[in-house]
């Protein structure tokens, strides 16, 4: 149908003869003569009509956007003063004298060149959108990453494999999709929130080096980078120990940054242990781009009459901790209550401040409502310690250890992005030493921070269950501009640990058994020392297309509400299909509330 691609036209054709087949960009009369934008998946070149060519003529006058036609002429340069230094094809436009109606358009529900469009219409209408140059390049990108990630691991004799879809749970700390069975009245399978058991089992089948980019599904809390369904570059390895694994990743990873984008990430990748991430950046997944650091002063107010910094400071699980500012003395007191505002989404019930006016004068150089409550030592200790200069603004959060971290954390990113603190670039690192176990203090039971299969540190073994608190984990996070793009670990490969395990979790020998009585069987047989590690492709590719969400880099996502706007899924489902799968519903299913269409 075709002889050529609009965008690969070029002052070297010049002179040659071209079929072309694509949509109607745009078209544009102009005193008699008419000029079409011609795309296809290359890009956009401008075809021209004479009145001369009567009937190419006529049949162009009768096209509207986004018409698909086949389009036959000659290549010409463009008349001097009319190229468009925008348009890889600037300098050439093809002079047409036939052409084909394959295809009519009605008027598009939106403009592709539209730059506000609303994300409900974006999705409802998703097959425009994403003919938009924005989405193509972003998929584009995303093909070219799993290219590059799929080479890597090839050329390092990983095996591909594929595992269920229609499978048992495996608890990465989600809610499950299920699925009920037809043929086992009461049954549900479980869609795999990870391939996490699988490939434990692939490693005890002998395959040593597996990998697979495959969907998982989470019924989690959405947010920007959060899908219901997302994939991941999921990877198992055995006879490797933690660094093993984390050379060969952090390869993978400087390889696909320079294949995709020309950008050299570091060799090797800095690491950080869990606790100082937090103590420093108030999180375990920090972005290095801020230069802001949490500074602990508790130390310095056990003793203050301040009853809201002595309080936290005298409690084992509390925090008292400075955010330095630079310049932050310039900020005015609406920008501060907001500030306030902000944190209070994090639980912090105050955001105290000191603003330095004159480091040289001491007490008399600083100005704050809570100056009065604190004595000279300890302002000099707070001043000495920040680092804090002139001009300079330090806040103060003073609560529970989390709430503390949660609001800093997040402030300390915010006043990277109001001031324009953030680096550019690429910042990576690996997180590691994570605690084994997180207390949850409204189930009252310990849970496992990364998953239950992950291996403690071996000094740690003989304490999991009577002092989780202090176990740590052989666990290991990538991070990448304050993103965790990636997790994994060394596995338990040996079935008393993993009781063990069980055990501190609460899972006792019969729930043991019944959820996971496979595995425990599988390590039973010989099964290696093994660990690995997943990857968010989708998070990945959000940073390299340098979009904010991961919507942007899936064809089909589901809203923040877990729905798909263009199919309209989930539906309701008929009366016969339901009684099939033995489901008697509680209440007549309502629309789903709040959704735009
Ligand atoms: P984890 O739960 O950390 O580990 O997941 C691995 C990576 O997947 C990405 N990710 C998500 N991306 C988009 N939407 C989501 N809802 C979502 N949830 C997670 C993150 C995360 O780092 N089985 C283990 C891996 C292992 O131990 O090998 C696992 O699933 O980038
Ligand atoms: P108050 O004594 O409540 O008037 O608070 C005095 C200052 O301390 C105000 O600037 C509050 O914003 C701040 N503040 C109150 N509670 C906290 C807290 N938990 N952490 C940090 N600052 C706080």
């Amino acid at each position: 149908m075709r002889s050529h691609f609009c965008g690969e036209l070029n002052e070297s054709l010049i002179g040659q003869r071209v079929t072309l087949c694509g949509w109607a960009h745009s078209r544009r009369d102009h005193g008699g003569v008419i000029f079409i934008d011609l795309r296809d998946r290359a890009g956009v070149v401008q075809t021209v009509f004479d009145p001369d060519q009567k009937q190419a003529f006529a049949a162009a006058e009768s096209v509207r956007s986004e018409f698909v036609l086949r389009v036959q002429g000659k290549i010409r340069a463009r008349p001097a003063g009319t190229e468009n230094p925008h348009l890889r094809t600037g300098k050439v436009e093809v002079v047409a004298d036939g052409i084909e109606v394959l295809n009519r358009a009605e008027a598009l529900p939106f403009q592709l060149d539209e730059v506000d469009l609303s994300e409900p219409v974006r999705l409802k209408y998703r097959y425009l959108d994403l003919r938009r140059d924005f989405m193509q390049k972003n998929l584009r990108l995303r093909h070219k990453v799993t290219q590059s990630l799929r080479r890597y691991l090839e050329d390092r004799d990983f095996t591909e494999i594929e595992t269920p879809m229609l499978t048992k749970s495996t608890p990465e700390g989600a809610r499950d999709y299920l699925v009920p069975s037809r043929t086992h009245p009461g049954h549900f399978f479980a869609l795999p929130q990870s391939p996490q058991l699988f490939k434990q089992l692939l490693m005890v089948a002998g395959f040593e080096r597996y990998f697979q980019i495959t969907r998982c599904f989470r019924d989690e809390d959405l947010r920007a980078d959060r899908q219901p369904e997302f994939t991941q570059v999921d990877i198992e390895t055995s006879f490797l120990d933690e660094n093993g694994v984390m050379d060969i990743m952090e390869e993978m990873l400087r390889v696909l940054f320079k294949n995709v984008l020309s950008v050299e990430l570091p060799q090797p990748f800095p690491r950080m242990s869990y606790d100082e991430s937090v103590r420093r950046y108030g999180s375990d997944r920090p972005d290095l781009r801020v230069p802001l650091e949490l500074v602990d002063v508790g130390d310095l107010m056990k003793q203050v009459e301040f009853k809201v910094f002595a309080g936290p400071a005298n409690n084992p699980n509390g925090r008292v901790a400075a955010l330095r500012v630079p310049k932050g003395g310039e900020l005015p007191r609406s920008q501060i209550d907001g500030y306030t505002a902000f944190v209070g989404q994090y639980g912090a019930k105050g955001l105290a401040y000191i603003k330095v006016n004159d480091a040289a004068k001491g007490r008399d150089g600083l100005q704050s409502p809570i100056l009065k409550f604190l004595p000279d030592d300890v302002i000099a200790g707070i001043v000495q310690r920040t680092g804090a200069q002139t001009g300079d603004l330090i806040f103060f959060g003073a609560d529970t250890a989390k709430v503390v971290n949660d609001s800093l954390g997040a402030l300390r990113l915010k006043l990277g992005e109001d001031l324009g603190l953030r680096q550019a670039g690429w910042k990576i690192l690996w997180v590691v030493d994570f605690p084994m176990f997180d207390y949850d203090a409204e189930a009252k039971r310990w849970v496992a921070l990364h998953h239950p299969f992950t291996s403690p540190k071996a000094e740690d073994v003989e304490r999991v269950d009577l002092d989780p608190a202090n176990v740590k984990a052989r666990a290991y996070d990538v991070v990448l501009n304050g993103s965790e793009i990636g997790g994994g670990s060394i596995r338990i490969h040996r079935m008393d640990v993993q009781e063990k395990v069980f055990a501190a979790l609460g899972i006792g020998h019969e729930e043991a058994r019944a959820k996971f009585g496979f595995l425990l069987d599988a390590l039973k047989y010989g099964a290696p020392p093994h660990g690995g590690i997943a990857f968010g492709l989708d998070r990945i590719c959000a940073l390299m297309s340098g979009v904010d969400s991961i919507r942007d880099v899936i064809a089909f996502p589901k809203t923040q509400k877990a729905t798909c706007l263009m199919t309209e899924a989930p539906s309701e489902v008929d009366e016969t299909q339901l009684r099939e799968l033995h489901i008697k519903l509680r209440k007549p299913p309502e629309k789903i509330a709040g959704e735009a269409t």
